[in-house]
Parts: C-alpha cells; structure tokens; sequence
C-alpha cells in the first residue's frame, strides 16, 4: 500500500508529524505501507506557482491513500483565484473523485466541559456528517464576478445530477445500516430547486433501504437542532456547502475542532483522510496544535481504505486512553488536567498504541 503524505500549510506539518509515527508504530507492529511526500496547497504554490502540481497529481493518483494536514494562509488570500491553496484541496478532491466525505463527531466524555454547550446537552453525542464533496455550488458553472449595468455582480451555480445524489445518499443509507440506522437529510427545498431534487431522489432511493428510519431536515433548522437537541441525530446527509457548515458547527459540540477527523472517499474507497480543521496560522511552529484530529483520520484510514479494523481500534482506543488520563493540548484544556504541547500529545499516544 502506498499513502502520499501532504503536510501542507501552517499547522499541516507538526499535525501530520504525529500521524506518521502512529503509523509507522503500526507498521512496525506488521502493517504493510510506504510513505511518500508531495506538496499540496500554499508551500506548492511557493515550490511550483501551483497548488496542486503535477507531481503531486501523479503521486495521488498512484497512492492508495492520501493522508492530509491542512492548506492555507493569509499570505495567499490575494493570489488569483486559481492559484489559491484552497483551490489545490478542491483539485485534489476532484481530480480523485472523492465525492463522499464522512465527518464523524463524537464527543469523547472527559471533554463534556470543554464543550460550550452544557454537559447534558452533548454528553454521548455521536453524529456521522455525510458531506457530498466534489459537486453543488463549489463547482457548479457558471460562476464569476463581472461588470452589469455599470456594477459588479458575483453569481455561482448550485447545481446537482440525480445520479450525484443517489450516490452520496446510498454511502449515507449504508453506513446508517452499521450504526443506529436513522438518516437525516438536510435541504432547502422551500427555497432552492435544487435541494428539492436532492430531496425527491433521496425519498426515492431509501426504498431500497427500509430498515433505515429516513427524516428531512431544512438546513436552517438543521443548524438549531444541532445546538438545541444535537443527540437527536444519527447520521446526517447533505450537500457540499451546507455539510461544510454543519460539520464545523458539530464540532464545537465536540469541545474543539482539533478532535474531528474526516476521510474522503471514491467509489472503491480510495480515500483522502484530513483534520476537518484549517491550518491555523496563529499558533502553527508553536508546539500548540491539537494533532488528534489527524491521528484520528489515520485511524479511519485504517479503517476505510486498507480495512485494518483492529488498527484503527488501537488508534481510537489510545486516544480515548490519553484523554482519561487528563493530557490536554490548549484547545481542550481545563483546569485539573495536564496541558501539553502537539509532540508530547503525539508521545502519549505512542505510549499507549
Ligand atoms: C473543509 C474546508 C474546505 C471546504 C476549504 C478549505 C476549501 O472548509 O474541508 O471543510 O470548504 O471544503
Ligand atoms: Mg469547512
């Protein structure tokens, strides 16, 4: 098995860092893997003038999986549009045709208080997010910004294919099967043609899964419910953009957005694993970046794409271990427990792998 590693921007490296030695105390325990780095995202743009370049293309191509830390920073918020680090991860996304994007937010219960919701509220949540993530208004055309009646305007295209829908949703039907088989799909089908379609194909498409309970949600409703009653869900399945909200916003119910990992994934579960989290700028080279989100996403590389069940056990088992035992990095932190820095966090769960 072959995993292109595309540490990125900002806080990317020292994240991926602690990823890569969960894995390489795997493979040294027997697991079969190369590692090989490529660039992807603002240090590509300073490499090549590009954020996704053709290397990098043909690594991932060739990979089996890609293991990602995050893209981005301010120095490059005035390139062109297409030069941009986002645009990199947006290419990389669609050149793999990683069109099912699982977002898992569970809340860990020795971080109840690090929530901003009460205790009460959160405590056992465990929500899958199945974000559709190569179509919608991110890639629809037309798109611009141009010159009418002696004003600017900017438009975009939210457009989807019924066969787009129906595939994200059959992803969203099965993995309900092997949790607690309730799906919510999320739209704005008051508003919006287009999520009527994605609510017409997804009604159609759960007669092929009756064991599944199937509800719709408006996405603006789905946005109140997530922070009145979050525990209500199950798994969660929408649209490009309105999963890109709702996935940050689940992660606060988490306590940090440090805690959530994601894997992407293709048709015959090739798949991108990546921290839902940006590269934050601000605290990147400081030692200060929570890496569980990363080294959870290795897990779930694990998981999905070489299907290593116990693998991926072990890694969410350290990481449930090395919480009880009271290590926090400061996004997560409280007082009465010990505040460590992204390496010491990553030693703790070597020592528990
Ligand atoms: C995410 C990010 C990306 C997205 C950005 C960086 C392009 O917010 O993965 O959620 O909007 O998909
Ligand atoms: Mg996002």
């Amino acid at each position: 098995m072959k995993i292109a590693i595309l540490a990125g921007d900002g806080i990317g490296p020292e994240i991926v860092a602690q990823a890569v030695r969960v894995l390489e105390a795997l493979r040294s325990d027997g697991l079969k893997f190369e590692l090989e780095p490529g660039l992807l995202g603002g240090c590509a743009v300073d490499a090549t003038g590009e954020p996704f370049p053709e290397a990098t293309r043909r690594l991932v191509s060739d990979a089996d999986a890609v293991m990602l830390g995050a893209v981005g920073g301010p120095q490059y918020d005035t390139l062109p549009r297409e030069q941009r680090p986002e645009q990199g991860l947006l290419s990389i996304r669609k050149t793999l045709n990683l069109f099912a994007n699982l977002r898992p937010a569970v809340l860990y219960p020795e971080l109840a208080n690090a929530s901003t919701l009460k205790p009460e509220v959160v405590m056992g949540l465990d929500i899958l997010i199945v974000r559709e993530l190569t179509g919608d208004i991110y890639f629809g055309e037309p798109r611009g910004i141009e010159q009418r009646r002696g004003q600017r305007v900017g438009y975009n295209t939210m457009i989807y294919s019924e066969a787009e829908i129906r595939r994200i949703a059959k992803v969203a039907f099965q993995a309900a099967r092997k949790r607690n088989r309730r799906l919510c799909s999320v739209d704005k089908m008051n508003v919006l043609e287009c999520t009527q379609l994605w609510r017409d194909v997804v009604t159609e498409t759960a007669q092929d899964y009756p064991d599944v309970e199937l509800s719709h949600m408006l996405v603006d409703n789905a946005a109140m419910q997530l922070v009145r009653n979050p525990r209500q869900f199950d798994v969660v399945v929408t649209g490009n953009m309105f999963g890109d909200i709702l996935s940050d916003e689940a992660s606060m119910l988490t306590g940090s957005i440090g805690m959530l990992p994601s894997a992407s994934l293709d048709d015959r579960n090739k798949g991108l694993y990546e921290p839902i989290h940006g590269s934050a700028p601000d605290i990147a080279g400081k030692d200060a970046a929570n890496p569980l989100a990363t080294i959870l996403s290795a897990a779930m590389m694990l998981r999905y794409t070489f299907d290593e069940e116990a693998g991926a056990s072990r890694i969410e088992s350290a990481v449930k271990k090395v919480l009880a035992s009271g290590y926090r990095t400061q996004d997560i932190y409280e007082p009465g427990t010990k505040k460590v820095g992204t390496a010491a966090m990553g030693d703790a769960i070597l020592a528990n792998i």
